[in-house]
């Protein structure tokens, strides 16, 4: 995948996946436009990448949720005209049930999921499309796969962007353009401490819901990419959860989900 001055954009590269990204992407000679709210943090993954792998990287501070911000960052990256691959990657979780949660944070989740991927995909695809490649990865979850209670707007968005990411691969098919809709498993990043969650409860080593390194998701995501997998699930636990949401009745998850999310979180 290696190209020279191509460009790679990443929302959501503080920690985590979105990190990991941007490492791999650095280390194949991706220059990098990286997004994210916390600025010191954002800023010295963006020293040490352009030392340690000597390429460009560009930060851009954006609130996804916030319509001025959002619309600023996207006449930033509409001017690139060197961007190969573009990453909706930023997303965090809340739990609470719906009618409790705070309106707000449930409204911002999903502007955050749905709404700037969607308008960022919506940027970047004419000049792809133009010039007969590029990639977009959504960085969606397999709790997007089955009912998710105290989870339910974080389910339905991840949800949304498997559709979307299906339905635009089919329209691009033949030119170039390359879409995958990542679905993580839970992965050891920051985003279940910022939800408030014990980590030690979350992250098990074996089984079904064992943690994955975000370094092996993104690893994962690459190959799929090679193999042009539109869906694109990492690790064998998380296959297996996705084949059992596809085979099982409802009615067994219906019974099944909120027991195991209450033993999971
Ligand atoms: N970890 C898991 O188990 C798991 C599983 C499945 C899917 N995912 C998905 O993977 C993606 C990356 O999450 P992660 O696990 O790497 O978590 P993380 O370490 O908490 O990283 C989340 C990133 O998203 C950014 N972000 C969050 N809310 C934002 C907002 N409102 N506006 C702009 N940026 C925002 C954060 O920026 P700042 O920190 O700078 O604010 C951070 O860079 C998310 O979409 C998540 O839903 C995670």
């Amino acid at each position: 995948m290696k190209e020279q001055d191509n460009w790679a954009c990443i929302t959501g590269a503080t920690s985590g996946i979105g990190a990991s990204f941007a490492k791999k992407l650095a280390l194949q000679g991706y220059n990098l436009l990286i997004t994210g709210r916390r600025k010191g943090k954002i800023q010295s993954l963006a020293q040490n990448l352009s030392k340690d792998y000597a390429v460009k990287v560009k930060t851009f501070f954006v609130e996804l949720s916030d319509k001025q911000a959002l619309t600023s960052f996207i006449s930033t990256i509409q001017k690139m005209n060197n961007l190969e691959i573009l990453i909706n990657n930023a997303g965090f979780g809340k739990k609470g049930l719906f009618h409790i949660q705070d309106f707000r944070i449930q409204e911002q989740m999903i502007k955050v999921h749905c709404l700037a991927p969607m308008q960022l995909t919506h940027a970047v695809l004419p000049q792809m499309v133009n010039k007969g490649r590029g990639t977009v990865i959504n960085v969606s979850s397999t709790s997007a796969f089955s009912p998710f209670p105290s989870n339910a707007i974080y389910s339905a968005s991840k949800d949304f962007l498997i559709n979307f990411s299906e339905s635009i691969y089919l329209e691009l098919r033949g030119t170039g353009v390359k879409i995958q809709a990542l679905c993580p498993g839970i992965t050891r990043t920051e985003f279940h401490q910022r939800m408030g969650l014990d980590q030690h409860r979350v992250y098990k080593k074996r089984g079904l819901w064992k943690a994955l390194d975000p370094n092996k998701v993104v690893d994962i995501s690459l190959e799929c990419l090679k193999k042009e997998k539109v869906i694109c699930v990492p690790g064998l636990n998380n296959k297996i959860i996705r084949n059992l949401t596809k085979i099982l009745p409802r009615w067994v998850l219906y019974r099944k989900a909120p027991q195991t999310i209450k033993k999971r979180l």
